[in-house]
């Protein structure tokens, strides 16, 4: 299967750099947002992050302009009906993901691929609302997406091994390293990820350490580019508690429960970077 447009559902902070990376990539590109406002957002961090690179000298005015050219914003879905895949990238809501995929699925066509970003959601119940679950995989990014050089490939129980080739083929495209991962909640790297942001949270409530040591700690004696801390703030307090909220409910493993602290800074509204404050302050 030739792969030449791509739809994107979501241009925030993951959706945008994914986004991004298409269209830098040589693909033909459709970004959705639910209104105009957000896709204005993202789209103003998309060509701020190109215009960047360029100032930088990390690349060429002419590459910029031709991946701003190969990228079509909207807010229709119907803009996917000609994609061969769509990257599902929108707010980690069971329901709402849902009630995409069901809308996709009558306006797709029956060979278009389906994937989803989701960190800690399963794969299959969101396949099992489509006419195509073996056409239907998890495409799992990090952050920031531009940067981050790995994409797991999520296979469903029902995902065919052509939709597995082919995505690996896409993600390679897409300059990326590729693993494969079974769709157990949280995949391979949030699986051992969650747990060690989580003690880092119970090291600093025990009084143990303080912030800056904690992160020192990791940073300088593990060679981490981020500490635990410093790395919760960057992916968002509310974002963890959500994925380790799932991861909990799923293996009633007391090292995916969210601690007593993340839950009251969440509460506070102190998400990290996004909200100006979390374990440091913006
Ligand atoms: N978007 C695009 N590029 C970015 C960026 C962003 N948001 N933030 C930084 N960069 C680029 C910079 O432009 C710079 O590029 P250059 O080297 O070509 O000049 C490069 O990244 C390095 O940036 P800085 O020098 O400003 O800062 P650092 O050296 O501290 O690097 C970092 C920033 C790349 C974010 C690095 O600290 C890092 O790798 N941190 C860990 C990130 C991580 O672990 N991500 C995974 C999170 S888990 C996840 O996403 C899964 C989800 O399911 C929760």
């Amino acid at each position: 299967m030739e792969i030449r447009k791509v739809g994107v559902v979501g241009c925030g902070l993951m959706g945008g750099g994914i986004a991004q990376v298409c269209a830098q990539s040589g693909f033909e590109t459709v970004v959705r947002e639910v209104s105009q406002d957000l896709l204005d957002k993202g789209m103003a961090g998309i060509e701020s992050r190109l215009a960047r690179d360029v100032a930088k000298g990390k690349l060429i005015q002419h590459a910029k302009d031709a991946a701003l050219s190969l990228l079509t914003p909207t807010t229709a879905l119907d803009a996917f009906a000609d994609c061969q895949v769509v990257i599902e990238a929108i707010v980690e809501n069971l329901d709402a993901k849902r009630e995409l995929y069901t809308a996709l699925d009558a306006i797709c066509p029956a060979e278009t691929i389906f994937t989803s970003n989701t960190s800690s959601l399963t794969i299959i119940e969101m396949a099992a609302v489509t006419n195509r679950p073996d056409r239907f995989a998890g495409l799992h990014f990090f952050n920031p997406v531009p940067i981050m050089k790995l994409v797991e490939v999520v296979r469903s129980i029902t995902t065919s091994d052509a939709t597995v080739e082919v995505l690996k083929e896409f993600a390679a495209a897409l300059g990326k390293t590729v693993i494969e991962t079974r769709d157990t909640t949280g995949f391979v790297v949030n699986r051992l990820l969650v747990p060690y942001l989580l003690d880092a949270v119970r090291v600093l409530e025990s009084g143990s350490a303080s912030r800056e040591d904690i992160d020192a700690g990791m940073k300088l004696g593990c060679g981490h580019p981020m500490g635990p801390l410093e790395l919760l703030d960057f992916v968002g307090l509310d974002t963890t508690y959500a994925i380790a909220t799932i991861m909990f409910d799923e293996f009633k493993e007391s090292r995916f429960a969210p601690p007593p602290l993340l839950r009251r800074m969440v509460l506070a509204g102190h998400y990290g970077r996004k909200t100006g404050k979390g374990f440091y302050e913006y």
